[in-house]
């Protein structure tokens, strides 16, 4: 099952998907494209390091967001996904993206939706926002996407403990290697399964 992965940053949850893939837990899904939102990330090193084609589909390159979102829908056309995860990604994909794979596109978000997520809730905010309220147990959630910023279906979710002493990088770092990085290929492994 194709899989195209899109990033915006270090591409940590892009690394969980090859070594997934590596050893052979993502089942008979295989990451065949990566597509950046702007060049120079490193998660476009990690897909260069593994062979994986990758294109970057910057919206700054665009005189308007209805041309970037053309573009964006093109570049993933191209690919021929069955699949696409938004790994880390930080553009709110098009209306257009949304409707030609929908229910075929999937976001790991580092928040237990509903808590501390939609617009603007992405990188740290969401931990932020999980220590300023004094919970005790956050996490993290793969879903659907649909045309609500972290609105669509709930496919899985993991908690991961806040601890007295966190402060918004070690609990995202816990998230991430606790949460985010097992449940997504997980995710993932069980799409190919399905469909
Ligand atoms: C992480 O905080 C992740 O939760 C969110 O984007 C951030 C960077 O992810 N989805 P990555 O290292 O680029 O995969």
């Amino acid at each position: 099952m194709r899989v195209t992965v899109l990033v915006s940053g270090g591409g940590s949850n892009l690394q969980a998907l090859i070594d997934a893939q590596s050893s052979g837990e993502l089942g008979t899904a295989e990451i065949t494209a990566v597509i950046a939102s702007k060049p120079g990330v490193y998660a476009l090193e990690r897909a260069a390091k593994y062979g994986i084609p990758a294109h970057t589909v910057c919206r700054k390159d665009f005189a308007h967001s209805a041309e970037w979102e053309a573009a964006l829908l093109a570049a993933i056309n191209e690919t021929q996904p069955e699949l696409i995860v938004l790994a880390g990604y930080l553009s709110i994909l098009g209306d257009g993206v949304v409707r030609r794979y929908a229910g075929r596109i999937i976001n790991i978000h580092p928040a237990l939706i509903p808590s501390f997520c939609g617009k603007g809730m992405y990188g740290l905010r969401p931990h932020i926002a999980a220590l300023e309220r004094g919970v005790k147990v956050t996490g993290a959630t793969v879903h659907y996407v649909n045309e609500i910023p972290d609105g669509g279906e709930i496919i899985a979710q993991k908690a991961v403990a806040v601890l007295p002493e966190d402060t918004p990088e070690t609990l995202q770092q816990r998230v991430m290697e606790e949460a985010e990085w097992l449940i997504l290929p997980q995710a993932v492994r069980q799409f190919a399964i399905n469909n």
